[in-house]
């Protein structure tokens, strides 16, 4: 593995998925793995779990991870090739970059997308400069357009779920149904992590995958192929095994809101739906607007066991990268 920015990066889901749950029955198995090396995390937006997840997992591999909040504490960065300088950034990425190569041996970025230019978010140019400059590998804490720790995340967390005693498949032989539905929200999100979940639910292949959400809320077509798309959500919802909470904004009418019905929003009367459905979210999650407090606080919600499963596929994909 050179960078991990996509799961085109990783060329064995499934032993990855492997050694995220091996670093979770044994943390320290690796610990003198990271030793005399060193990551940056480079935030130019905000974080909880990718943050703390990625620093806990690097330092048990023996790593140092320093944090760097270049969104509110470090200089305006340019991006644009070519940029005359005369406004409010003050460093060119292919400055920054490669003074970072320098400092460190992985170099982790979170970057956002604007969600009013489709085509230059669609192009990861902002984590591509990165890597083009910086001459170290690269690990997405989350791109304009993909969030690969928490899809790897997701799939440890299923896999994890399938193997457990808990497990009861609706037919014998069955693959897991994983059910994707959107969930209404308060101001536009990035389409990220559904992007992201159905890219990996796909590559991985080990489930019948169904996305739902209202009309006009497609995504990009390259991330959701072999997916089933459906609008009635009710149906989707019909013997899920796993159900995946996310909010999104339009890909089409990009970084546009066109429903806020509120009927979306998963409920324990949606989950009596599927089969027993274990319910996961990415975090952080609005309350009463994307799932209900019941659903949340109920025996069905994987999602603190999710979040904390962040550290495991980390750790994995730093080791891979270390070794
Ligand atoms: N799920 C996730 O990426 O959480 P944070 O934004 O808190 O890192």
């Amino acid at each position: 593995m050179k960078h991990f920015t996509s799961v085109h990066d990783v060329s064995d889901i499934k032993a990855l998925v492997k050694q995220a749950l091996e670093y979770k029955a044994d943390p320290y198995k690796d610990q003198r793995l990271g030793s005399r090396k060193r990551i940056g995390m480079l935030f130019l937006n905000p974080s909880m779990r990718t943050r703390l997840s990625t620093q806990v997992a690097a330092q048990q591999l023996g790593m140092d991870a320093v944090v760097f909040n270049v969104g509110s504490e470090g200089w305006s960065l340019e991006f644009e090739e070519g940029a005359i300088m005369n406004g409010t950034t003050v460093e060119h990425v292919k400055d920054a970059a490669p003074i970072m190569g320098k400092y460190f041996d992985i170099l982790c970025i979170r970057t956002f997308p604007s969600l009013k230019d489709r085509d230059a978010d669609y192009s990861e140019f902002y984590i591509n400069q990165f890597i083009k400059y910086a001459g170290i590998p690269i690990v997405s804490l989350e791109s304009a357009t993909l969030h690969p720790l928490q899809s790897l995340t997701d799939i440890v967390t299923i896999t994890e779920a399938i193997s457990g005693p808990g497990f009861q498949p609706k037919t014998v032989n069955r693959k897991p149904k994983v059910v994707l539905t959107w969930a209404p929200h308060v101001k536009p999100l990035p389409q990220c992590v559904a992007n992201s979940f159905a890219q990996w639910v796909n590559t991985w292949g080990e489930a019948e995958f169904v996305i739902t959400h209202p009309a006009g809320y497609e995504l990009d077509e390259q991330f959701t192929k072999g997916a089933t798309i459906m609008h009635d959500q009710n149906a989707a919802l019909k013997d899920a095994d796993f159900v995946y909470v996310k909010n999104w904004s339009e890909f089409r009418d990009y970084g546009m809101i066109s429903c806020t019905d509120t009927s979306w929003m998963l409920t324990n009367e949606k989950l009596a739906l599927t089969n027993q459905a274990k319910v996961m979210h990415c975090l952080p999650v609005r309350r009463n607007v994307e799932l209900s407090d019941e659903v949340l606080d109920g025996p069905n919600s994987l999602v603190t066991t999710q979040a904390g499963n962040r550290v495991w596929a980390a750790q994995a994909v730093l080791a891979e990268l270390v070794r």
